[in-house]
């Protein structure tokens, strides 16, 4: 049986990259994905019990969405948790944005509702916090959630939210080894104390934490992964080696215990699952329990690379 809360797993699966997949596709990953595989990929995880899918609007203009859609056309809608996603800067200029943006998600996804729907991004909090009321009446989303918001900001969306009688269930910001700002600007305290799901994005810093690129064997050339992280991947070779030497120790890879580390720190991660085999990683790290030296060790090395990830997206928190 599914868990049909969205805000109650322990791992969640992410599909910007599935946005690149066929004939145009953004090329943000620099890869191209084969929807047969990405069918296995959706077959794994439900076999598994991974059913919290994150996408949004915006990943390939949505294509992300639609492969999702195609993807799991074969199981009851009951089975499985959508999570999608209103961009600030995509909006258009109708009289409502936000539902116009969720009518065209729906309609994608094959839905007539939305399990998590979020404000992608902090862009006039006062303005766009309101449009998720009428949502949430109808209905047509279950829950709402805010990404990429800072404190300050995430308080008051609580505010307009409480207003109306709901709340802000859920907070999706970049969180890994390598990007603490939300644990260090207090947000991680913020939503435990307040029973906010925080769900962490980029635990793999897409790739570059699992030590399968390497200075020889770097990310895809042209992709805007390659630009952000390549010129990085020396500085992170101590860390990517301590990472799979505990792996090893726990009959795990490198990725499994950086989204391991994640699920200690009380998130929920969602990690990009490209390939079938990456679900079983998930069940590894799912099992991991890193003892406290160990996460003081890792936390030690990331610290000491001093590779700022920060997304191109995202404003400081
Ligand atoms: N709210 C926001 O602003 C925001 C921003 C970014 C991301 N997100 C969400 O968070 C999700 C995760 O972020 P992400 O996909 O950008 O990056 P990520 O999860 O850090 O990394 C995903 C990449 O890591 C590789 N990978 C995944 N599992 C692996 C494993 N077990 N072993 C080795 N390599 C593995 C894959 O690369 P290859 O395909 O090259 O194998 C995959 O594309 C997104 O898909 C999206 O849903 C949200």
């Amino acid at each position: 049986m599914a868990q049909t809360d969205p805000t109650a797993h322990t791992v969640a699966l992410g599909t910007w990259a599935w946005g690149d997949s066929g004939a145009v596709g953004d090329g943000y990953f620099g890869t191209a994905l084969d929807e047969s595989e990405l069918q296995d990929v959706v077959d794994s995880a439900h076999r598994n019990g991974f059913t919290l899918w994150d996408t949004a609007a915006v990943y390939g203009m949505g294509r992300s969405e639609s492969v999702l859609a195609r993807t799991l056309a074969k199981y009851d809608r009951a089975d499985y948790q959508l999570s999608t996603k209103f961009t600030p800067r995509i909006a258009g200029d109708g009289d409502d944005p936000v539902a116009d943006m969720l009518a065209q998600s729906m309609e994608r996804l094959n839905t007539d509702y939305i399990d998590l729907y979020w404000i992608h991004n902090r862009d006039d909090v006062a303005r766009w916090t309101p449009h998720l009321i009428p949502l949430l009446e109808s209905g047509r989303v279950r829950r709402v959630g805010v990404s990429n918001h800072d404190l300050e900001d995430l308080k008051l969306a609580q505010r307009i939210l409480g207003d109306a009688g709901f709340r802000v269930d859920a907070v999706q910001n970049h969180y890994s080894l390598l990007y603490r700002a939300s644990e260090n600007a207090g947000i991680l305290d913020y939503c435990a104390a307040n029973d906010i799901q925080f769900y962490s994005y980029m635990v793999l810093e897409q790739g570059a934490l699992t030590g399968r690129f390497t200075v020889e064997n770097p990310m895809p050339a042209g992709s805007a992964r390659a630009d952000a992280y390549n010129p990085a991947l020396a500085e992170l070779t101590e860390l990517t080696d301590t990472l799979a030497a505990i792996g090893a120790r726990h009959d795990a890879s490198a990725a499994d215990v950086a989204t391991a580390w994640a699920i200690a720190k009380g998130t929920t991660p969602i990690v990009g699952v490209t390939r079938p085999r990456y679900i079983d990683s998930l069940v590894r790290a799912v099992a991991v329990e890193l003892a406290d030296d160990e996460i003081t060790e890792i936390e030690r090395l990331a610290a000491a690379t001093g590779v700022d990830t920060r997304g191109g997206w995202e404003q400081p928190v």
